[in-house]
């Protein structure tokens, strides 16, 4: 599995030989470095309605082609707007091309950008003969991850936002990466904006302490797994 960081939510996942593009906001990031119209994709995972993980998702699914995948309020959504989608809802998993992709539940909230409801928010774990890893979404910590190591594969890495104010800070995060039971965790939603923006070397000390590695990837960097 190679991973791209576009920048707070967002990544870019190769695998199986398909683009999986999760939560792409680019247009209005003021960090991001990376031309919405340059990006490619089969599937588009939206883990929530909020504007800060949706942006560029209709744009570039109506570009390329690319089918969304999100909870059924976001999937209908996309449908309204003639956007290929799968819906999904808490709990429920379905084998795509890509893999497998479980729906888990986010503690936050989820309305969408036009004022319509995103349904209830979330995060993906998905799996495949390459690897399992778990992008958590907007979330608090919460007890729900836990369940994460009983009912899915072993996690080769995880997602977590660690910016603090709206999501769990990354002192809960270092907390949620035993409760998935994970050692590999790449940090998100951090640094954006002045409400998120946190001190990388008090984050990383802070996994470190539970023997956890915290991975901040660059701005358009990629790493393999
Ligand atoms: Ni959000
Ligand atoms: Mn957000």
């Amino acid at each position: 599995m190679k991973l791209t960081y576009l920048g707070h939510g967002g990544f870019i996942v190769e695998t199986m030989g398909k683009k999986v593009v999760i939560d792409p906001f680019l247009t209005g990031n003021p960090l991001a470095n990376i031309d919405p119209k340059d990006i490619e994709a089969d599937y588009i995972l939206l883990t929530h309605g909020h504007g800060d993980h949706v942006a560029d998702a209709i744009p570039i699914a109506k570009r390329t082609g690319a089918m969304i995948i999100s909870n059924y309020e976001i999937a209908t959504w996309a449908g309204k707007q003639d956007v290929k989608n799968h819906p999904l809802n808490h709990g429920g998993k379905w084998q795509f091309p890509f893999g497998w992709c479980k729906y888990v539940n986010a503690v936050h909230t989820s309305t969408l950008p036009d004022g319509s409801n995103g349904g209830d928010p979330g995060g993906f774990v998905i799996w495949n003969k390459e690897g399992c890893f778990y992008h958590a979404g907007d979330t608090a910590l919460t007890m729900d991850m836990k369940l994460i190591p009983m009912t899915c594969p072993k996690l080769d890495f995880a997602i977590l936002p660690i910016g603090d104010n709206f999501t769990m800070g990354y002192e809960d995060a270092s907390i949620a990466a035993d409760f998935i039971e994970c050692n590999q965790i790449i940090g998100c939603h951090f640094d954006t904006f002045g409400y998120i923006e946190i001190d990388s070397a008090k984050a990383k000390a802070k996994f470190e302490a539970r023997n956890k590695n915290l991975i901040l990837m660059g701005i358009g960097k990629s790493l393999e797994f």
